[in-house]
């Protein structure tokens, strides 16, 4: 029988990090690839960092190993207390149900309803395989639809999810996520395949749920302008290195988005990834 205290999975906590990491190495293809060189730095929790940087500078590897689906080849990881390489399998799964995934390609089921891919966000929280909305529990299934309303979709909850827009499926993906009550959660460029204005609106929806819901974020976007309105944090990797670690306040001003973006990207050359059109920080 699944009840809601399957769901209460003790995480042992240790201290207010949630993520440290501590001079993470990754290297492909025998060593001939770094994709992360010399990586260290600390997340407290409640924490929304975002990490930016040009396409193949190490984003995504470096969101993979805070759940285990890269191990490092140097140095170490540590997430919610765990050393993330040392977990055993039975580990794994606990640390992985409270952390949160939202794709940049949303990887939900598009032939299914919303509510049935929320749903199997709470796959983790109860015992044995579910197939369709109605073998769930009612209290999830109640759950789900206030997770759905929180995303603005509760109307859509008994649609096919592939009948719904790009934003909108993107909005379902991470009512899936919240429906899994992560501690993390990290987002790998969710809005790499919307347009702009629909970018910002996803964002904001993200970004409200995990601050009411006291869940800290890793956030990896190409656009610094898409984070400064909310990130506590930037940090800026360069082929594979931490280029940039700040605050973002006062301090952040314009010349200094300007730096960033250098940063990043010094001669300037790849400036249409990352700069939307109303900007144009480097002239
Ligand atoms: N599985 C892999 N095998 C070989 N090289 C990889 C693999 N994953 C990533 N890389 C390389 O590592 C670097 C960083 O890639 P990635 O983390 O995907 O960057 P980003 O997410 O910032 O675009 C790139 O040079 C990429 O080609
Ligand atoms: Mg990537």
């Amino acid at each position: 029988m699944a009840s809601p205290d399957d769901g209460n999975v003790i995480v042992p906590d240790s201290g207010e990090a949630a993520v440290k990491v501590i001079n993470l190495v990754k290297t492909f293809d025998n060593g001939s690839v770094t994709a992360l060189d010399r990586v260290s730095f600390t997340v407290p929790k409640g924490q929304l960092l975002v990490i930016i940087g040009l396409s193949g500078s190490g984003k995504s590897t470096l969101l993979r190993h805070l759940n285990r689906l890269h191990l490092p080849t140097e140095g170490s990881v540590e997430v919610l207390g765990q050393d993330v390489p040392a977990l055993t399998r039975p580990e794994l799964r606990i640390l992985r149900r409270n952390i949160g995934f939202v794709f940049q390609q949303f990887n939900i089921v598009g032939r299914v309803t919303c509510i049935e891919n929320v749903l199997s966000g709470a796959l983790g929280r109860i015992r044995g395989p579910r197939i369709g909305a109605m073998m769930y529990p009612k209290w999830l299934r109640v759950e789900a639809f206030e997770q759905l309303d929180r995303v603005g979709l509760a109307d859509r909850a008994w649609q096919r999810t592939d009948t719904l827009s790009g934003g909108q499926q993107q909005r379902v993906a991470i009512a899936r996520s919240l429906m899994q009550k992560p501690k993390i959660v990290l987002a790998d460029e969710p809005v790499a395949s919307l347009d702009p204005e629909i970018s910002g609106q996803v964002m904001d929806l993200l970004v409200q749920c995990c601050i009411e819901d006291e869940i800290t974020v890793l956030c990896s976007l190409h656009q610094v302008d898409l984070a400064l309105g909310w990130a506590h944090r930037l940090i800026g990797l360069r082929d594979g290195k931490v280029v940039l670690d700040s605050p973002v306040d006062e301090s952040l001003d314009h010349n200094r988005v300007m730096d960033v973006y250098r940063e990043l990207d010094p001669t300037g050359a790849k400036r249409d990834e990352y700069v939307s059109s109303d900007i144009d920080p480097i002239s």
